[in-house]
């Protein structure tokens, strides 16, 4: 059953009134946009990173060791790096997770032999043998030189969980300090970085609701309060609170306003960041990330847009005690999450084979993102490599990247534009989902532009039928140019594997300019990513 039904993408408080004096059109979609009406600036940091010292996500995905034959950069995996910095990866967020409240900065300062091994977090779920102890190799020093490698900004979650203010406050010291100051930052200096790290992102926490130290909101304010108190601000600080489980079924509202409303009074708390976490969690299903059918493909792209839901809900809830939005959100942690079963082997926890499904979600999401660009402050999928919904699969020396990749690359031209109003005549689709059926729209996407470039990116998640669109620019206008690129594949369990890797790549998609129009044909089950040039 289909019909017909508009998506609207709101930039900032303007909502453009679009007013179509055509007739008809010959196509199955219309997509009508405002370029002279943008919105909010899109932050580059909505396309960011999270690794964790979890299974093979930093030893053997990252870290490979100085000694490796495997191809590295001080001990960095070269290839990780150089698609990094092809997608523009604007930030990372390191070193957890649930590892995050049970870190203590310091095992991984020092020389290399001399670390202790310590308890992780993962660890009882662990195989016994290679990287059933935390080694300490990859510590802060070595989480720095990935970031200047990238070019990523570090955002770093420190331990609230097992941790104290004060060992919090060292790392601060330790890291921003400038040389001459505190003795810190004369034993970093010893540790051969004289320059302070300027880390300006911290987390102070990580779901601290659960893995994080099982606290309630209240709870959690109270101790928000011990750790931000004293912050050493040598570096202008943007402080992340602990936010929801989004995906819990009732979407953890709870957590929200106990948080909020046990931070009354706190007047020396600030909060620039709430993290929100959103897995389309499917662990207590039978859904596997390898193997599935129609509904399994519909339920997981179902699922993952109501994220949509829960961004407006808590942002509505933050609203009531922060009116003028000075905290933002920052989803830290989102992907899909599949029963086990797909792992690339038994030490590596929690990864799972990621197909074109995994991509188009991506897609979907970072629509979503990017339409509530004045809500949200960053975002980081979880995790990069060897973990849930990875951008890359790395054993020893075999090296993928998913179809998820993809979905990074054609997304980064948003990266620091601003938000064009778009609106979408499309029909809506019923579709069957694991349990029953459900409503999703028949096309979906986000515009923006900078300079006299727009950027149109649009998901049809359809496996039966593509959907013929024309593209319209509202108020004056010609589109001069127009390219695209699509990703698809005959197979909806389409996936890379190190044998072969390029089986999911994007391909050139023909766009048709015409006077103040484009028109364009998005194959079913894909994702498509188009520059128009307006003259
Ligand atoms: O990403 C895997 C885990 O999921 C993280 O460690 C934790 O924060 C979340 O529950």
């Amino acid at each position: 059953m289909r019909r017909r039904a508009f998506l609207e993408t709101v930039a900032g408080s303007g909502v453009a009134a679009f007013v179509s004096a055509r007739p008809a059109f010959a196509a199955d979609a219309e997509i009508v946009l405002s370029p002279a009406q943008p919105g909010a600036t899109i932050s580059p940091h909505l396309y960011g990173h999270f690794i964790e010292h979890l299974g093979g996500v930093i030893y053997d995905g990252i870290w490979v060791g100085r000694d490796s034959k495997i191809p590295n950069v001080g001990g960095i995996r070269k290839r990780f790096v150089d698609d990094m910095k092809r997608i523009g990866a604007p930030n990372l967020r390191w070193p957890g997770g649930c590892f995050a409240d049970g870190y203590h900065w310091r095992d991984g300062i020092g020389a290399a032999e001399r670390r202790p091994r310590s308890y992780n977090f993962w660890e009882p779920r662990m195989p016994k043998g290679v990287h059933a102890t935390e080694t300490n190799q990859f510590g802060i020093h070595e989480f720095m030189s990935l970031c200047g490698l990238i070019g990523a900004e570090p955002y770093v979650a420190a331990n609230v969980g097992s941790g104290s203010p004060q060992e919090f406050h060292d790392w601060v010291l330790y890291c921003n300090a400038p040389a001459g100051t505190v003795s810190l930052a004369e034993e970093r200096a010893r540790n051969g970085a004289a320059e302070p790290f300027g880390i300006k992102y911290w987390g102070v926490g990580n779901e601290s609701w659960g893995c994080g130290g099982d606290m309630t909101g209240g709870e959690y304010a109270t101790a928000y309060r011990r750790f931000v108190t004293q912050f050493p601000s040598y570096t202008e600080p943007y402080l992340v609170a602990a936010g929801p489980r989004g995906h819990s079924a009732d979407r953890d509202v709870a957590w929200t306003e106990g948080f909020f409303g046990g931070l009354q009074g706190g007047h020396r708390a600030r909060v620039d960041g709430f993290a929100l976490h959103y897995y389309t969690d499917f662990r207590q299903t039978a859904e596997d990330g390898a193997r599935f059918d129609e509904k399994g493909w519909y339920a997981v792209l179902h699922k993952g847009a109501l994220i949509e839901g829960v961004i407006e809900d808590h942002w509505r809830l933050m609203g009531r005690y922060d009116p003028e939005h000075h905290t933002k959100l920052v989803v830290d942690e989102w992907g899909n999450w599949y029963r086990g079963g797909t792992e690339l082997g038994p030490a590596y926890l929690l990864s799972q084979t990621i197909t074109l499904r995994d991509a188009v979600h991506a897609a979907m999401t970072f629509d979503i993102f990017n339409r509530h660009a004045d809500k949200i402050e960053m975002a980081n999928v979880a995790q990069t490599i060897n973990c849930l919904h990875s951008l890359f699969a790395a054993v020893e020396d075999r090296y993928t990247r998913t179809p998820a990749y993809y979905t990074f690359e054609m997304y980064r031209p948003h990266m620091g534009t601003r938000l064009v109003p778009m609106r979408i005549q499309a029909s809506e689709r019923t579709v069957p989902i694991l349990t029953g059926s459900a409503t999703l729209a028949g096309l979906s996407g986000s515009a923006s532009i900078r300079d006299r470039r727009l950027v149109l990116t649009l998901t049809n998640p359809s496996l039966e039928s593509d959907v013929s669109a024309v593209i319209r620019l509202d108020g004056g206008g010609r589109v001069a140019e127009g390219r695209g690129i699509v990703l698809t594949h005959d197979d909806m369990t389409a996936t890379n594997t190190f044998a072969n890797p390029d089986n999911v790549t994007p391909r050139a998609l023909a766009v048709r300019p015409s006077g103040d129009a484009a028109a364009v044909t998005i194959p079913k089950r894909a994702v498509v990513a188009l520059a128009l040039e307006i003259a």
